[in-house]
């Protein structure tokens, strides 16, 4: 249990905020949409708990924010339709979904994509905090998993006291709907409607949005998460590794990448994603040791057994 702080729109309040985003910890703030469970985005350790205090069970992919294009730029490519877009609508509740950039997030993140969201709030505290931490935060509606978003610091702390360290309080959310979701592309794919009319988007681009299946379950390419996949197959509940295969631990049943040799599932989660593209560069059969079904052990379990089902 960690004790929630409600910190003040001050100077001071930001100023606390971005201490504590930058020791690894958890903060809410307040955007123009819902306040946003906010955590280091390149810090496998603080997405890992994101998906922990909201006890959701599955790893999908979440939003990184960012203060400016300039920011944004290092974290995705932008091609002139994503530049427009972005000139057009930003700060604002657009997200847009666009081929990772040079500068790593970590791969919880984008749940092992090779696409990222970004989104640029306009609320001024986000700006503040985003400025004063300096680097991409990623921040998915601060409620627990299958609960409405919060518009309101209390809503926030109904949910999520005590296990985040944080609320910054901005009162009310203006708008009070999630951010839109576009997938620049041909064609453009709207993959969650949200505060800006979709409109207004097709206004910009000069043609129509298609929709593209809930956020969820994307429905573009490559976008699936459930297509994130290693190539070589990939055994599960295993005590030890057979001859010729690769090896991923938990706990007890270690070796040299063992998720956790504490059994932690923070730290897991944290590790899952790594581990797995690191195993499957070497290129034979993976097989996994048994991970707990309870808390993040069911996202952990969950992406496991994707990444073991049959291939289309
Ligand atoms: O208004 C908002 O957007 C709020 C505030 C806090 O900024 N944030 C928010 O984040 O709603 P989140 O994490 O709850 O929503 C992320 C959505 C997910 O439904 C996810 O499927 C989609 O964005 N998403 C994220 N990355 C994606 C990707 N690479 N490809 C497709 N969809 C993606
Ligand atoms: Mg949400």
């Amino acid at each position: 249990m960690t004790d929630t702080r409600l910190l003040p729109p001050t100077a001071e309040g930001i100023a606390e905020a971005a201490r504590l985003l930058a020791a690894g910890g958890l903060v809410a703030l307040p955007t123009e949409t819902v306040y946003g469970l906010a955590g280091d985005a390149r810090d496998d350790r603080a997405v890992a708990r994101i998906f922990e205090a909201k006890g959701r069970p599955q790893f999908n992919p979440l939003i990184v924010h960012l203060p400016d294009l300039e920011a944004a730029r290092r974290y995705a490519r932008f091609d002139d339709e994503a530049l427009r877009l972005a000139e057009a609508f930003w700060p604002g509740p657009l997200t847009l979904v666009l081929p990772l950039g040079d500068t790593p997030v970590s791969p919880l993140v984008s749940a092992g994509l090779s696409t990222v969201a970004i989104r640029m709030p306009a609320h001024p505290l986000a700006q503040q905090l985003l400025r004063a931490f300096g680097g991409p935060l990623a921040a998915p509606s601060a409620n627990p998993s299958g609960r409405v978003s919060p518009t309101r610091p209390e809503h926030v702390l109904d949910g999520l006291s005590g296990r985040i360290e944080a609320v910054l309080d901005g009162g009310t959310c203006g708008v009070g709907v999630e951010s839109t979701i576009l997938a620049p592309g041909e064609p453009p794919l709207l993959l969650r409607p949200g505060g800006l009319p979709a409109e207004a988007l097709e206004e910009c681009l000069g043609r129509p949005l298609v929709a593209g299946g809930s956020a969820d379950r994307p429905s573009a390419p490559g976008q699936l998460a459930s297509h994130y996949a290693p190539e070589a197959p990939v055994r599960l509940g295993a005590t030890e590794a057979r001859p010729g295969e690769s090896w991923i631990g938990f706990g007890k049943l270690g070796g040299p990448r063992n998720l956790s040799p504490s059994g932690d599932l923070v730290e897991a989660a944290a590790n899952l994603f790594h581990f797995l593209r690191e195993a499957d560069r070497e290129g034979r059969p993976i097989a996994v040791a048994p991970v707990p079904e309870r808390g993040l052990g069911r996202a952990i379990n969950d992406r496991l057994r994707r990444a073991a089902a049959p291939r289309p």
